[in-house]
């Protein structure tokens, strides 16, 4: 991992280049309604915890001015050069770290760093996908790859090819809902060593009942996602990246997180609703013994959705769940209650 700030350069001059600078190549999801939550105000540090294309990051920066400071994370190691494009035009100082993002946020955590928004938008990027080299997807016959950090060792190939038959059926249930995991699994035991996307499509065609690969959405899709999320080990960071942003965050600063499915909207929900919530005491007691005060508002009481238009224009969208909640007041410390 590297905080790279000495090699970024931080622009000079906020404002110069609106027009040029709203361009992006990528349409990030639910923008507008990420940027109206987290409410960036000039001066401020915000947190992009997947900074991807940098299609939310150009939104929040426009509004940080040339005191705020916007400092990306992304464990790609392709995401860094297009931070390193951002950051010539970005209208405030920039810094980028190339990690996974729990590890980028205890980096800043041993900086002293406390930003007023951090947010992700999970999952892979579209230029991810569209890089058919790199695995991700079933729709291009290409190496079995898939890690989002290309230093990794890990890759699909080495899940499908060496772990246990039971383990696969685990990761095809757990991570991708996948009905027909236990015959997905054994015939990817069986047809081993498997090198590539088409064979690993084939395999999973052969695995299912030949009436479940005519339904909805192609056969593939939920094996895939479930390998994928296994390879970068994508919920764990999820899981331990939430505290530490949190912990990270300055009072009445906003943490926010985009997800595409129930597995990481689940931990999102979860871990905002237990800092939302006041006492803790058993319900049986009749007054208040524990003291305990909420440590987050919820400013998104349900999660928020794209509109109709939005998954018109960018169907990927679709599955978008958006929740955003504020710091009211750092943890209660253990043993200090009221
Ligand atoms: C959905 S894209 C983000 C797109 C971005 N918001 C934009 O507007 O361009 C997700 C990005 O997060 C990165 N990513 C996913 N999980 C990560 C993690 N645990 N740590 C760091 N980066 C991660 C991926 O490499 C990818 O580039």
């Amino acid at each position: 991992m590297r905080l790279n700030a000495a090699r970024i350069p931080i622009s000079p001059s906020p404002a110069q280049l609106p027009g040029a600078f709203a361009m992006t190549e990528h349409l990030p999801v639910m923008a507008p309604e990420l940027v109206s939550l987290l409410a960036p105000e000039p001066g401020q540090t915000a947190v992009d915890c997947t900074f991807g294309a940098g299609g939310h990051a150009r939104r929040v920066a426009e509004l940080l001015g040339p005191e705020g400071r916007l400092i990306g994370i992304d464990r790609d190691p392709a995401a860094e050069a297009r931070f390193a494009r951002f950051a010539i035009e970005a209208p405030c100082r920039t810094l980028f770290i190339s990690a996974d993002f729990a590890a980028g946020l205890k980096a800043l955590r041993g900086e002293g760093i406390r930003p007023e928004m951090i947010y992700m938008d999970l999952g892979m990027s579209s230029l991810q996908v569209d890089s058919w080299e790199r695995g991700f997807s079933y729709a291009y016959d290409a190496p079995l790859d898939m890690r989002m950090d290309t230093r990794q060792k890990f890759t699909a190939a080495d899940l499908v090819n060496e772990w246990p038959e039971t383990r696969i059926v685990q990761v095809l249930r757990r991570f991708g809902e996948e009905r027909y995991a236990g015959g997905i699994a054994r015939e990817i035991v069986r047809r081993r060593p498997l090198s590539t996307t088409s064979e690993l499509v084939a395999a999973i065609k052969a695995g299912m009942p030949a009436a479940a690969r005519f339904g909805a959405g192609h056969p593939a899709k939920r094996s895939f996602q479930a390998i994928r999320i296994a390879v970068n080990g994508e919920l764990e960071s999820l899981e331990e990246a939430l505290p530490l942003a949190w912990e990270q965050l300055a009072v009445g600063g906003r943490l926010g997180a985009i997800s595409f499915h129930s597995l990481e909207d689940r931990p999102v929900k979860r871990f905002l609703a237990g800092k939302a919530r006041g006492c803790l005491c058993p319900p049986e007691l009749p007054v208040c013994v524990c003291g305990h005060e909420p440590e987050a508002e919820l400013l998104t009481r349900r999660a928020v959705s794209p509109g109709p238009e939005e998954v018109e224009q960018n169907p990927r969208s679709r599955s978008a769940h958006l929740r955003v909640a504020r710091k009211i007041a750092e943890a209660t410390p253990a043993g200090e209650t009221g």
